[in-house]
């Protein structure tokens, strides 16, 4: 896939009304998502859903790079960014950059995003002004979390630090940010204050566009918090299938004949 440029152009992308946005990790997911997905999402997410893994911090560059690598050669479409792993934009600009360098020439990505605001705004200057396209991400940060996620914004000292934040990506560069598991209110006074498209996950209609981890979506997983809509019971479905699958093999039902070669 990938030959003929057919994606979708960042220009195009902010000047729409409402941005579809979807995670994915896998060749077989990116092929489904490709044909509604403004934007994919290689989100460290992977870690947790495809890994198991307690927490994003558990993921590093070179897993993100295999996962974004096959996302981008099986889609056309979408525009791709990919998360910056915990531990590779923290500790200097200019390693921030050696390894937003090495996502992008290794996987064909045409973003990164990266968590946090006042932190890290002047490493998203430093990307933006060399020429990498950057996404934000506010609200809930799961890279910074110590205990169970709490919805974000219900302290004072929240709201003002969102407010501040979201100016400051702006002024870095930012080209959207994600406002995650954040008091809807709160949200609404971002979208009306910022320029930026916002992307929600747990936040408001009003916002520009939704994320969503795929799998979720599908039930494929057991990630259940309030904001989320699942619209396929997928796990029911695939109990099913392979319980039938079991029962034909002991019963020597499968393989029929015109399933075998003769
Ligand atoms: O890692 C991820 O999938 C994300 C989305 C949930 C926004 O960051």
């Amino acid at each position: 896939m990938n030959q003929k440029n057919k994606r979708i152009s960042l220009n195009l992308i902010i000047r729409k009304s409402s941005i579809v946005c979807l995670t994915a990790y896998t060749a077989p997911i990116a092929r489904l998502v490709d044909k509604f997905a403004d934007i994919i999402l290689v989100g460290d997410s992977v870690g947790p859903v495809l890994y198991g893994s307690k927490s994003t911090r558990e993921v590093n560059l070179e897993m993100m790079i295999r996962h974004a690598k096959s996302v981008v050669e099986n889609s056309e479409n979408a525009f791709i960014v990919v998360d910056m792993p915990y531990g590779t934009y923290e500790r200097s600009k200019h390693d921030a950059l050696k390894n937003a360098r090495r996502i992008i020439s290794r996987t064909g990505a045409m973003g990164v995003k990266l968590e946090g605001g006042e932190k890290i705004h002047k490493t998203i200057k430093f990307l933006t002004e060399n020429n990498i396209i950057v996404m934000g991400h506010l609200g809930m940060l799961p890279q910074s979390l110590k205990g169970r996620p709490k919805v974000f914004g219900r302290k004072e000292q929240e709201r003002k630090k969102l407010l501040k934040d979201i100016v400051l990506l702006e002024n870095a560069g930012v080209f959207s940010v994600v406002i995650e598991c954040t008091l809807k209110s709160l949200v609404d006074e971002v979208v009306a204050l910022s320029e930026l498209p916002i992307i929600g996950i747990g936040a408001s209609s009003r916002c520009k566009g939704q994320v969503v981890v795929t799998e979720d979506i599908l039930g494929m997983t057991e990630f259940n918090p309030k904001f989320l809509k699942k619209y396929l019971k997928f796990a029911k479905v695939a109990n099913k299938s392979i319980k039938q699958f079991t029962t034909d093999v002991k019963n020597k039902k499968y393989p029929k004949k015109n399933q075998c070669y003769s």
